[in-house]
């Protein structure tokens, strides 16, 4: 693995690999036991849009890790003032060890990638988040025991964290159903991939079919960052996606709830519903940090 640019890329056997990784990274992290695989190295965190989450726990991971984190805010950087990427890419392979970046256009990710000498990983963009699905295959392997066989579904926009589910869904072994508004599907690239698992895969417009009987069920903002100015309207579009107590009574009992955050309660999921599963939904983001560092480990120090 060179670089995280989108879960397509990887194979299986490198999901479960990053996993297991990350199981044994939090273990050493919760018993005190030091990990400095990557003494020494510096990794580039460039922020072409807001984070909470994404920034800190690639800050702390790569401090826990041994390394030192350099935020870069691409208001602050030239690449900001029009600096073509191919020249940010090959000026920072000189001082980083590897580059996190959160940008619009996945083209921008994969050229980073192309251009540069060092590991590149997608932080999000407007098609894909790696790093959050990561994160999500590890909280939901945590709390069932497995991941091959369940049937987790996905409700609301087709975005970043649909298109990033479903892959990392599929190639894990799960049943994916996705239930979003007629306009407002997963990629075409997703959606070309997803074809060949038959059955495994479903993409309807009612959520309650996409719900029925699964064993996680998870959901995302109706708009997107980039997408403030279409508010309204996805609003509209939106009505009636969300996750709530009746919806929930058409997956399995025990059924756990997702959701990447920052949430809009009383959109896409009650605060009932929230509330009720914030245990599972914090534990996801807390594991945002033990995959990141799995992540980092196995780009910069792959003999760990
Ligand atoms: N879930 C997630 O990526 O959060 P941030 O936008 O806060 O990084
Ligand atoms: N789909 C959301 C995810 C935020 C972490 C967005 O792109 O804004």
């Amino acid at each position: 693995m060179k670089h995280l640019l989108k879960l397509l890329d990887l194979t299986t056997e490198e999901i479960i690999d990053i996993l297991n990784l990350a199981d044994q990274l939090k273990y050493e992290s919760k018993h005190g036991i030091p990990h400095h695989h990557l003494k020494g190295k510096t990794l580039g965190m460039i922020f072409q849009k807001s984070s909470t989450r994404t920034r800190v726990s690639f800050e702390v991971g790569m401090v826990q890790l041994g390394g030192y984190p350099l935020f870069l805010s691409a208001n602050d950087l030239q690449i900001g003032r029009g600096e073509p990427v191919q020249d940010t890419a090959r000026v920072l392979s000189r001082f980083l060890d590897a580059i996190m970046i959160r940008t619009f256009a996945q083209q921008e990710v994969e050229d980073l990638a192309k251009y540069g000498a060092i590991p590149v990983i997608n932080g999000l963009t407007d098609s894909f988040h790696p790093c959050q699905v990561l994160a999500d295959l590890m909280t939901i392997r945590e709390h069932k025991g497995k991941l091959e066989g369940l049937k987790l579904c996905y409700i609301g926009d087709g975005n970043n964290m649909a298109n990033s589910l479903t892959v990392g869904g599929l190639k894990t072994g799960m049943e994916v159903s996705i239930a979003t508004p007629k306009g407002y599907e997963p990629a075409g690239t997703v959606l070309d991939f997803a074809k060949g698992f038959g059955e495994k895969f479903k993409l309807v417009n009612d959520i309650f079919e996409a719900a029925k009987d699964a064993d996680v069920v998870v959901t995302d903002v109706w708009a997107s960052m980039g997408q403030e100015g279409e508010a309204e309207a996805r609003q509209k579009a939106f009505a009636g996606f969300q996750v709530n107590k009746e919806l929930l009574k058409a997956a399995k009992p025990d059924v756990m709830v997702q959701h990447c955050l920052p949430a809009h309660r009383e959109e896409e999921i009650t605060t009932e519903v929230f509330e009720m599963h914030i245990d599972e939904i914090l534990d996801e983001a807390e594991n945002r940090l033990h995959a990141q560092k799995a992540v980092l480990v196995k780009l910069l120090n792959p003999d760990v």
